[in-house]
């Protein structure tokens, strides 16, 4: 079974890039010890796109399914969702992207150095 690839893509507005890039500099670091979690890198728009990507790769559709409906996943949202961010006379609560968006992929092929 290939892995799959979930891409979440984040309409940020110009002026809550910085907010949004400190929300992922803080993060949970919860999806590390995920059942079947593979990969994940915070991918910022340089030409082509104005859109931030958070790619993630698992083991499986399910894996990743699981990991959605997880306390790991509210935890790892808890500012995204205003969480940690009221209360603490920093940042803002609710959230840095205007819009989100889910991109599903299978690997079909995938290599790194030789
Ligand atoms: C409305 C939908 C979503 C928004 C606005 C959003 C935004 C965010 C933000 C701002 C963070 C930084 C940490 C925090 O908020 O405390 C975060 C963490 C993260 N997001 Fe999302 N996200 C959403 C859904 C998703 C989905 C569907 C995926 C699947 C690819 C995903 C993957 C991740 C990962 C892997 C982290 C790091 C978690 C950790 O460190 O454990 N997000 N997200």
């Amino acid at each position: 079974m290939p892995s799959v690839v979930k891409i979440n893509v984040l309409t940020v507005p110009v002026e809550m890039r910085q907010e949004l890039e400190r929300r992922f500099a803080g993060r949970a670091g919860m999806v590390e010890s995920a059942d079947g979690f593979e990969w994940f890198e915070l991918l910022r728009p340089v030409a082509g796109s104005d859109r931030y990507l958070v790619y993630t790769r698992w083991r499986s559709e399910e894996d990743f399914e699981r990991w959605t409906q997880s306390q790991g996943f509210r935890k790892g949202h808890a500012q995204a969702a205003g969480e940690a961010a009221q209360g603490h006379g920093h940042g803002h609560g609710g959230p840095a992207a205007g819009e989100a968006e889910l991109w599903s992929f299978e690997v079909v092929q995938s290599t790194g150095p030789a």
